[in-house]
């Protein structure tokens, strides 16, 4: 969702700031600002507004100078995007600035009690009215981490906050509870961000705050603290992602270099967990041994949008390899269905930023009930990596993009590797197992193979982009593979996708397809392939065109346009059929001149409800 970035050091901060929210804006970008509070000088120098950030940099001027400030850029919930919500928000005698991620529920009720005291709001957001609740409580002598505590107890809600004080310049408080806070730690300088994209170009070492906990952010260091005043002790870790991973690296998009990343991607997915000697995987961050893995009768995975279609991949790959019945659900229906939670069921969350909201109360839903649950996360650290009982993290590197490309194809890696460790501790024969392991290692350069078809790739998405909606069509391993085609080409090129199971067709959406209405079908050549041509027929027989994506060449009757994969065990033939659709999606996208990376209306992570 949004982002924070905050500095305090000897340099001035704007620069540091805006380039800072430059990199963050992949998470939210209808407007942005920043504050500044210089040792020595009266007020808080502030400039927000509706638009980019390079819009921002723009309009602030040079003789913008301090060495202490905070920064945001924002994806609207309360309030529509425009200069007034825009944070950083003031209180009333603009003495302090305030940065918010997250949502303060009881915002409306604060408002009414501040405006009785006579507060006067200038936004429609709920953030203002923290900057009020700390105004409030900065009385008598107050030092500013007091005051933010006692705001934040009036507050219910989730929050990233950074709070600075035109009158104590030589500090920012920060406060965290359900959305990100991460410290970083320079040469006589510090920094804080809801990410530690901000971050990597000046540090790499950091603290990842805990929820409910606080921070008071010097130059010279910082000290951590709980609502309580308790001190807490953290120590810092070392960011294994490179600053070269945050940057497009001569590509157009950051989506094309993310889809071009994958072979790397899933090498770090796959690196030191294929046992060849027993056929298996080893996946120690699943804390557990086979007496417990075989104990399980069932496996239920939790995610949200792409993350959830990588689990119907993931929920196909446990029940052919284990034969254990697995079933995937958006982890934002079943935390509010009151959902059976079993002592034997496994349950497994996706997320690759770790931070999406629903997922997370999904994960603390199965918690709350006794439920284990494991974590497929790219993000290290995470507040979903955090919350489960273990897991196994993607290593796929940053993604920025909004559209998720390769952290859904080394998620379903993920799943194949935890659906070959449990097949290998229920019936999954040696041979069977060598099989997998075989096919995933054969997965980094087939990938490469599909990548080189981008040009012809291309030539038909400028072909097929030019129409109002696509229908995509799969069966059994196919149809998660329709669902992520729809997915990817809807969010980035707005036109619109619809998937549906190739085998519910003749019963009722076969009355859309026309000329105008083309069908990518998913034809892997496997046991259901003669079912799919028949469908096909039935598509061209009403004047549909098809674009299908298979193995093999089809007679001219069924279609001329045709994606061919290469051939992986059947199993794992979803994760290269998944591969031409993302550049379909991408290059429709650029043909249509989309804003690719930040598509309307979305951002990265989504932290709220
Ligand atoms: C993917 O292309 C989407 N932007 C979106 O559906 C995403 O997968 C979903 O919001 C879940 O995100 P997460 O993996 O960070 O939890």
């Amino acid at each position: 969702m949004c982002g924070i970035v905050a500095y305090i050091g000897p340099r001035d901060a704007a620069p540091i700031l805006l380039e800072g929210l430059a990199r963050l804006e992949y998470r939210g970008y209808d407007s942005a600002g920043i504050a500044v509070a210089a040792k020595g000088s009266a007020g808080l120098k502030v400039r927000k507004q509706k638009g980019r950030v390079a819009d921002l940099a723009a309009s602030v001027p040079a003789r913008f100078k301090g060495g202490t400030g905070i920064g945001h850029t924002r994806w609207a919930t309360h309030g529509e995007p425009s200069d007034a919500n825009s944070h950083p928000h003031l209180d009333g005698a603009e003495r302090f600035a305030v940065v918010h991620n997250g949502i303060i529920e009881n915002a409306d009720e604060l408002r009414a009690k501040l405006q009785s005291e006579g507060v006067v709001f200038r936004s429609e957001t709920d953030t203002e009215v923290l900057a009020h609740l700390v105004a409030a409580h900065a009385v008598d002598g107050a030092e500013l981490e007091d005051a933010v505590r006692a705001a934040l107890k009036r507050v219910v809600g989730t929050y990233g906050i950074a709070v600075l004080d035109a009158e104590r310049p030589d500090r920012i408080v920060v406060a965290r509870n359900g959305s990100p806070i991460v410290l970083g730690i320079g040469e006589k300088e510090m920094f804080a961000a809801s990410d530690v994209a901000a971050l990597v170009r000046y540090t790499r070492q950091v603290v990842h705050l805990d929820d409910g906990e606080l921070a008071t952010v010097r130059a010279d260091g910082f000290s951590t603290f709980t609502q309580d005043a308790r001190i807490t002790a953290k120590e810092p870790s070392t960011v294994d992602w490179e600053e070269a991973e945050y940057d497009t690296a001569g590509h157009a998009h950051f989506l094309i270099k993310e889809i071009t990343e994958q072979p790397a991607a899933v090498e770090r997915t796959l690196s030191g967990r294929i046992d060849e000697r027993f056929a298996t995987a080893h996946l120690g961050g699943l804390n557990m041994d086979a007496r417990e893995a075989r104990a399980f009768r069932r496996v239920k995975i939790l995610g949200c949008g792409s993350a959830y279609y990588a689990g119907e991949m993931g929920a196909q790959l446990v029940e052919e390899l284990a034969r254990i019945p697995a079933h995937a659900e958006p982890a934002s229906e079943f935390r509010y269905r009151n959902p059976v939670i079993e002592a034997d069921t496994l349950y497994i969350a996706v997320s690759q930023s770790g931070e999406t909201y629903d997922t997370l109360a999904a994960v603390q839903e199965v918690k709350r009930k006794g439920g284990r649950v494991l974590g497929v996360v790219n993000t290290v650290g995470s507040a979903i990596a955090r919350e489960c009982d273990g897991g196994v993290y993607l290593h796929a590197g940053p993604e920025i993009s909004v559209a998720s490309t390769k952290a859904f194809v080394s998620t379903v890696v993920a799943f194949a590797l935890i659906a070959l460790h449990l097949g290998r501790v229920h019936d999954l024969s040696p041979a069977d197992g060598a099989r997998i392991a075989a096919g995933l290692k054969a997965l980094p350069g087939q990938i490469r193979e599909v990548l080189e078809q981008e040009k012809e790739i291309a030539a038909l998405a400028a072909k097929y982009a030019r129409h109002e909606g696509m229908m995509f069509v799969g069966r059994v391993r196919g149809w998660p593979v329709a669902r992520e085609g729809a997915q990817k080409l809807k969010e980035i090129s707005y036109v619109h996708a619809e998937a549906y199971p190739a085998s519910e067709l003749k019963h009722g959406p076969l009355a859309l397809i026309s000329p105008e209405l083309p069908t990518v079908a998913i034809v892997p050549d496997d046991e259901l392939l003669e079912k799919n041509l028949t469908t096909m027929g039935e598509i061209r027989a009403r004047r549909g065109q098809v674009l299908m994506v298979g193995h093999t060449r089809p007679e001219a009757k069924f279609t001329e346009d045709v994606i061919l994969v290469p051939r992986n065990e059947p199993e794992l033939d979803p994760i290269l059929l998944t591969v031409p659709l993302q550049l379909l999606a991408y290059h429709a996208a650029v043909a249509l001149e989309r804003d690719v990376d930040k598509p309307r209306n979305l951002a990265k992570s989504v932290t709220v409800e």
